[in-house]
């Protein structure tokens, strides 16, 4: 019998800087105060190999990388990460929180760097069986904003800095490919506008899984 606090993949998407890694706290709190186990991890880098992976693709160093080498980087550290992480959490009946997912493939190699959506899409399909999250939380912002406040982040380590060296034309393709992400998912995105104060961003977190718990938990009465 399946039961309305059933472990779910939640993923967290956005622009640098629009604070989803410092929002993704107050998401786990509420989701424990559901009967929710939480577990949260990253893309890339959330598994021991993901993070010598990550070290490649976000150094200022790699700027000579080929746009396919890079998407393949991606999907090699999440096949990692999936079949080691996050499909053993749900399994334990944990509810998995994810920094960046599949999402952000689409968002940056396809809609910013230019690389086929089609193909990228059939690449996730043969690694990974098409694995989705069940909700997609994208916090909106202005990368102007975004970027301004990620250089202005002193926790931030200078060897991984090569995408906030991007021109801001390619951050705005990155934006407008979430748009364009949610728009073609609304059952499983929920926009939130970043520019809010943290405050005011964690109550329309919170709101968006409430409604997405309940209206799981009305699927699973009518089902
Ligand atoms: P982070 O700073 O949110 O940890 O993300 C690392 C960088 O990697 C960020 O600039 C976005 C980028 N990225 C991609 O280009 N493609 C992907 O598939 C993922 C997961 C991240």
């Amino acid at each position: 019998m399946p039961k309305a606090n059933r472990p779910l993949f939640i993923t967290f998407e956005g622009v640098e800087g629009s604070g989803k890694t410092s929002r993704m706290g107050a998401a786990a709190r509420y989701l424990e105060s559901r009967g929710h186990r939480p577990r949260l991890t990253r893309e890339p880098g959330g598994t021991a190999i993901g993070a010598r992976i990550r070290a490649i693709l976000l150094s200022p160093d790699s700027g000579g990388i080929d746009e396919t080498a890079e998407l393949l980087l991606y999907m090699a550290d999440r096949a990692q990460h999936v079949n080691t992480v996050i499909r053993p959490a749900l399994a334990a009946g944990e509810t998995v929180l994810c920094d960046r997912y599949f999402d952000a493939t689409v968002a940056y190699q396809g809609h910013a760097r230019g690389l086929d959506i089609r193909r990228i899409r059939d690449f996730h399909r043969v690694a990974l069986d098409n694995f989705m999250p069940d909700l997609t939380l994208l916090l909106d912002l202005d990368p102007a904003v975004g970027l301004s406040r990620a250089l202005a982040d002193a926790g931030r380590p200078a060897d991984e800095s090569r995408f906030e060296h991007e021109a801001l034309a390619f951050h705005n393709l990155v934006r407008a490919g979430y748009l364009a992400l949610a728009d073609e998912a609304p059952e499983r995105f929920a926009v939130i506008d970043a520019a809010q104060p943290p405050e005011a961003v964690e109550e329309r977190i919170v709101a968006a899984l409430t409604e997405r718990l309940n209206r799981l938990a009305q699927a699973i009465r009518h089902g």
